[in-house]
Formats: C-alpha cells, structure tokens, sequence
C-alpha cells in the first residue's frame, strides 16, 4: 500500500535529511517551501515518487491552498511534517524581524497544522487505525526566554502548546490523529546557533523517523536535549536570566 508524507520546509536542514529518511522507509514525498529549484534536485534524487509544492508559509491563504493541491495530487497523506521556520537574533528588538518569526513560526505553522487537520479530518483512511499523523518541529528553545531571541523562543513555545492543544482535542472527536512535537537542541543547520550538543540533520532525521514511527506524544532530538529542559524547569530564575540574558 501506497503511503505518503507531506513535509513543509523541505528545502534544506531537517526537512531535507526527513524526506530522505522517510523515502527510505517507502513513503512518497510532498515538498512545500519557497525554493522550488532545491526541492526538485532532493526530489529527484529520492528513491520514491516525490512531489513539490511551491509556497511561502506567511502568505497563509495561498500555502493552505498549495498544501490542499499537493496533498489532492498524492495517492496517499499519512504524515505531515510541520518543519519550516526561522530564527532570527534581535537584541534590537527590530519589528521587521519579530513580524517575521512570528509570520513563519506562528501564523505560517497554523495555517498549515489547521489545514492538515482538515485534511486528515476530511478524508478518513477506513483501512488504518489512524486517519491521518501531525508532526510539528518545536525546540528545546520552548522551555525558557531568550534574551537575543525572545520571538523565536515564544514562537516555539507556541508550536509546543498548539500541538498539546490539538492532542487534547482528540478526545472529544471522531477523527484519530496522531500528534507528534519534536523538540531538537542543536541541529547542524543555517539556522543553528550553538554548537553544543549538535547533532547532524540526517542524525535528528533518524531519530524524528523513530518517533513518528512509535507515534510518540512528544520526542527531544537528540534524546538528551530532555536533561537539558529538566535542568531549566528546575532552575532558580536568577540564574536563568544570567544564562539567558
Ligand atoms: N537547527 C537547529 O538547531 C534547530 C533547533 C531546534 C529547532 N529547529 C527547528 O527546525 C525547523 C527546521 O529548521 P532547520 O534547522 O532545518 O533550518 P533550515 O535549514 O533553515 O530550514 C528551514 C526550512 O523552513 C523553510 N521556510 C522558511 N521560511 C519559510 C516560508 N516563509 N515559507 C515556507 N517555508 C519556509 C525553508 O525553506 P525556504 O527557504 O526554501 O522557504 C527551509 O526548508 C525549524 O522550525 C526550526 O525552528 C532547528
């Protein structure tokens, strides 16, 4: 049987390394970002049938349109993977950067987890347990505030909590649908900014596979970022704000 996963933000980083680790596993692959020239060349060099869908996540409308298009053009959507985002450092606290992780990370997120569920919502799989499997890529960054990156930061705990929200949702309805969060530490990406405890895109890949693969609530990447967000759970607030200041 066919199965497919839909990833957004599948240009470049871990979306990339995601959408070969699952192609591997057999899955047909949907690729959504803006650059449409990238996600042809990691397209085509996929083992299976691969599909890209151009969109820019801030422009809401069109990308739920381009996601609804591409999922109707596959033969199956069992997984979509929620990857895109941007993080920004902003002492400066200037709006143009604010405004655009949150573009990206909130509404953009939204606008594609809203049309996932609708999707998953709408077209029931009778031949499976599941109807369908959200997986949304948080951060360790959900745990505290950062003084340099306080939107991204807030963005994430945003992804956390929806996805938590869309969890609980579950309970009161018809449709069942498996949500993941993953939360990496560092990940050896354009986007990271640290190099503590980063781990290469096709190691996070691996272990993102394995919890979508288990269905898992909530999965740290690696697994021992999860000492980390221990550590700053118990930690006294003095001592967070010179960590993070
Ligand atoms: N790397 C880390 O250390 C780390 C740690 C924790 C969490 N994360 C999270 O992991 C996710 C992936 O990041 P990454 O590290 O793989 O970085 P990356 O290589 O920069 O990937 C970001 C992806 O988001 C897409 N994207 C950005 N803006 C977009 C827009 N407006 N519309 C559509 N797609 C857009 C990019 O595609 P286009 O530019 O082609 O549009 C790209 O595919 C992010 O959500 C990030 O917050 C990363």
């Amino acid at each position: 049987m066919t199965r497919g996963a839909i990833i957004v933000g599948a240009s470049s980083g871990i979306g990339e390394a995601l959408a070969r680790e699952l192609a591997d596993e057999g899955y047909q692959i949907g690729l959504a970002a803006r650059r449409t020239e990238r996600m042809r060349e990691i397209g085509t060099a996929l083992p299976t049938k691969a599909y890209v869908a151009t969109m820019d996540v801030t422009d809401t409308d069109d990308a739920r349109e381009g996601f609804f298009e591409l999922a109707d053009a596959m033969p199956a959507v069992d997984v979509v993977v929620v990857s895109a985002g941007v993080a920004d450092e902003n002492y400066d606290l200037e709006w143009e950067v604010e405004r655009r992780t949150i573009d990206v990370n909130v509404r953009g997120f939204t606008a594609i987890a809203t049309a996932a569920m609708e999707y998953f919502e709408s077209n029931p799989d009778p031949a499976s347990d599941r109807d369908g499997h959200l997986v949304g890529i948080s951060s360790v960054a959900a745990h505290f505030g950062n003084g340099g990156t306080a939107s991204y930061n807030a963005s994430k705990a945003y992804v956390s909590r929806y996805l938590e929200g869309l969890r609980n949702r579950q309970a009161g309805s018809d449709a069942d649908v498996a949500i993941t969060t993953i939360e990496p530490g560092f990940v050896d990406t354009d986007l990271s900014y640290g190099s503590f405890w980063e781990c290469s895109p096709e190691t996070a890949a691996t272990q993102i596979a394995r919890a979508i693969r288990k269905e898992k609530s909530h999965a740290y990447v690696t697994r021992r970022w999860r000492l980390v967000a221990w550590a700053i759970a118990a930690m006294p607030a003095f001592l967070e704000r010179r960590l993070f200041s």
